[in-house]
Parts: structure tokens; sequence; C-alpha cells
């Protein structure tokens, strides 16, 4: 066990991050997040590294909302006064751009409380009404829990199999032969776009057109790929696409689900309450159609404004900029620490298509102890199994830890990172 109060690192000079070698200028996005400027209670500055867990927000999206509690805070799709009006407005409007965003139209769209919800609502809301015992639902190794314990629990209920696509733990990809084999006769196939531990994107247009000639659905978990990529949910084919608002720049507790046209009309509600119906009497009620029937309660309008905002943000960035600057990074990151006596990278960030996490993990050093360490030098990373503990068993390890980024990032912070990394293990590892 490593001891942790330790006060004698370096302080780093983070100064230096004008424009990208790529053209992106970091330096004006950087001032749209003034939670960047902090200092931790020790006196370092901060480095956000986990972006991957959530993004930082940048200052329209807090503007946004605050100036909906502030000057027009009403509910929506209820009232006629002024106020209603005004939130319904930007509720609808919020979904008019971020349907937009995703390549498709507003019907599609079904507010959610984040890509959890999303993929619940899948397994509720479609699965529970058109699939039956004996039917096969394919996941990966890869899947977040948010996408196994789902369909874990619909296998109990109903009887469906689960197969599990297993993962080549040499290049980190999916097995795609697995693949092949595992989709035949599948009517469901759970898939996450961009793994959040091995930052390694999967080969979706392949994976759509094998599960689509075995007349399966298809739902993609883009949690992990919306931050980093423009993905247009019409061109992808997929039948539904869970998202999620707070780690592309928008608040906590709101995301969607896109559905495919014919996919909602095989829906039935997941919750049931006020907003999605059409009449309720004591002998009973009807319901709304499409996105209305499966958006029930209160709505959550401010967190929708936010996520509205912080798209019309992002929209104003060029994605694939943006994803080469933190591939960048995350590249040279992976190269350097890898580097590192007795630290193994999980992952290949070297890839092109690289979300820009970078896992790794010490081979005397705790991961849970490695991070309290480079947080005292200002390092802000994930540790655990990030909610993917069939992965860590793939890849025989309890945990990892995980330097993940985002626009806002910069080499300078990468070059401190490495160089303060280079030091606890110098300082601690038992050599
Ligand atoms: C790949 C993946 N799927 C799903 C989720 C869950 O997303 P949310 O926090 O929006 O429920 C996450 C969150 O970390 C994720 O990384």
């Amino acid at each position: 066990m490593v001891p942790l109060a330790i006060h004698e690192f370096k302080t780093h000079n983070l100064l230096r991050c004008s424009v990208d070698d790529m053209g992106m200028d970091v330096e004006s996005i950087r001032k749209d997040f003034p939670i960047l400027d902090r200092k931790l209670p020790n006196g370092k500055q901060l480095v956000y590294f986990d972006n991957a867990a959530t993004s930082q927000k940048p200052q329209c999206v807090i503007d946004a909302m605050s100036e909906y509690y502030s000057e027009y805070n009403s509910n929506a799709h209820r009232a006629n006064h002024t106020l209603a009006d005004e939130a319904t407005t930007a509720l609808e409007g919020a979904r008019k751009s971020i349907s937009s965003f995703f390549g498709t139209s507003p019907e599609q769209m079904v507010y959610t409380s984040g890509a959890t919800e999303a993929i619940n609502l899948v397994s509720y809301g479609w699965a529970r009404e058109n699939l039956s015992s004996g039917d096969v639902i394919v996941l990966t190794e890869m899947e977040h829990h948010a996408d196994i314990v789902p369909w874990q629990q619909l296998s109990k209920e109903k009887g469906v199999e689960v197969r599990y696509v297993p993962i080549d733990t040499d290049s980190f990809t999916l097995d795609m032969d697995a693949f092949e084999v595992a989709v035949s006769g599948a009517s469901l196939v759970c898939v996450v776009h961009t793994s959040n531990v091995l930052g390694i994107r999967n080969p979706i247009e392949r994976i759509v057109e094998l599960s689509h000639s075995q007349g399966a659905r298809v739902l993609l978990d883009c949690a992990q790929g919306a931050p980093h990529e423009r993905i247009s949910f019409d061109q992808s084919g997929v039948d539904f696409m869970a998202i999620s608002a707070h780690k592309m720049g928008g608040p906590t507790g709101i995301g969607c689900l896109l559905v495919k046209r014919d996919a909602m009309e095989q829906m039935t509600p997941f919750m049931t309450g006020g907003s999605m119906i059409k009449t309720v009497s004591v002998e009973g009620s009807t319901f709304q159609e499409g996105h209305a029937m499966l958006e029930t309660g209160t709505p959550r309008i401010a967190e929708a404004i936010g996520w509205g905002a912080a798209v019309e943000w992002l929209d104003r960035h060029d994605m694939k900029e943006i994803h080469s600057h933190i591939n960048r990074i995350a590249s040279w990151t992976a190269e350097q620490i890898s580097e590192i006596d007795g630290i193994t990278v999980y992952g290949d960030p070297t890839r092109g298509d690289s979300s820009g996490a970078v896992s790794f993990l010490h081979d005397s050093i705790q991961s849970q102890d490695l991070a309290l360490l480079l947080d005292e030098g200002g390092f802000a990373v994930r540790t655990g199994h990030h909610c993917a503990q069939p992965l860590m068993d793939a890849l025989g390890v309890p945990s990892t830890n995980r330097a993940s980024f985002w626009l806002y990032n910069t080499m300078d912070e990468a070059e401190a990172f490495v160089e303060h990394l280079r030091y606890v293990v110098d300082r601690f590892s038992d050599k």
C-alpha cells in the first residue's frame, strides 16, 4: 500500500494552449468552460481527464438553463399562459435542434433521463411486447452495464436467450467471426458504438448489415460515440439509438432514444401517467401515439433546453477536427505512458477511430491509489470497472485507470500528465 498524503508534487504550467496543430482554436474553446480555470483545494490547477464519465458544460448551456428558471419557468404542454407557451416552445425547439443534430426528425425522438433509460425503454417498451421465450438477443463483451443488465432481466422474465460476442484481447476489437455466428437467428442486436473503456469504435456499418440480413433489429448505444463523431440516425440504418446529453456538453438527467418509424409502431408505453394519455376515465385510458406515448409526467424542461444549447454550440465546431485533436492527444499519451515501467495500456488509442479513452493499469500501484496520487497533482481520471465488469473479466483485470479527453484538452495538459505519472510511478512502485 502506498502512502497517500503526499505534498511534494510539482505545479505544472498549463498556460501554453493556443491553436492546435490541426487548426482548432483550443484556447478560445476553453474560454467557454469557466470550470477549467479551477484550482483544487491543494492549490493545483485542475486538469480534467474524466470526460468519458461526463464532460464539462459550456457557459451557454449553464446560461440557457438559468434563463429558463429565472425568466420563463413553467410547465410545458399544459397551460395557455405566456410562460407555459415559452416553456413548451423551448422544449420542442430543443427537440428539433437535437434530432436534427442526429440526422433525424423530432417525431423519432423520445426524451429520456439518459442512455440507461433509453436502453431500458427498448427493453420495456419494445422487447417485452415483441420478443418471447427462445428469441435471441446478441450483446458484446464490451457493453456498459446499462446495455447488459436490462437484457439479463428480460431473459429471466421472458426466457429470451442472451448471446455475448467476445473481444479479441490482442487487438481489443470485437471478434467479428464470432459475431457472424452469434447473430444467426437473432431478433435483436445491442451493441455499443464506442467502448467507454477501450475507446474502440465498433464496425457499426457491418454489424447493421449482418444483423438486418438476419431480420434482427439493432440498438446502438451511442453514449460514447456522440461526443466524438457526427452520427446520423437515419443514415446509420439502426432501429434504436441511445444517447446521453451529459457526455457531449449537455446537462445530466437527460438523453434520448431515437426510434425508426416502424419500430415506434411496435412500442407500448414503458411508464404511464400524465402527458402520455389521450383520455382517462374510471373505465380505462387511451394513449397518445408515437413519442408522445413514451414520455410521461412533467418533461425535463430545463435539461432539454440545456442540451439544445449544447448541440447548437457543438454544431458551430467541426466534429472531424475535434476528433483529430482528441485522437492526437490520446495516441501521444498512450504511447508515452505505455513506455513507463509497469504500465499496460488496454485498447489502442493510436487507431484513427479511437474516442480518446486511454485505459491503463500499473502492475504494483493499485488503481485507486494511483487515482489519488494523480488527483494530488490536479489530474482527474476515472478508476474502477467503468460499469463494464464483463469486459474487465475478458481483459483479466479487476479495474483500470482511464484518462479520457475532449475538445478543450490540450497537449500541454497531456505532457504534464505524463510527467506527473512518471514521477508517481518512479516514487511509489515496488521496484
Ligand atoms: C457506453 C455507455 N453506455 C451507457 C452509459 C450510461 O449513460 P447514462 O449516464 O446517460 O445513463 C454510459 C455512461 O458511462 C456509457 O459509457
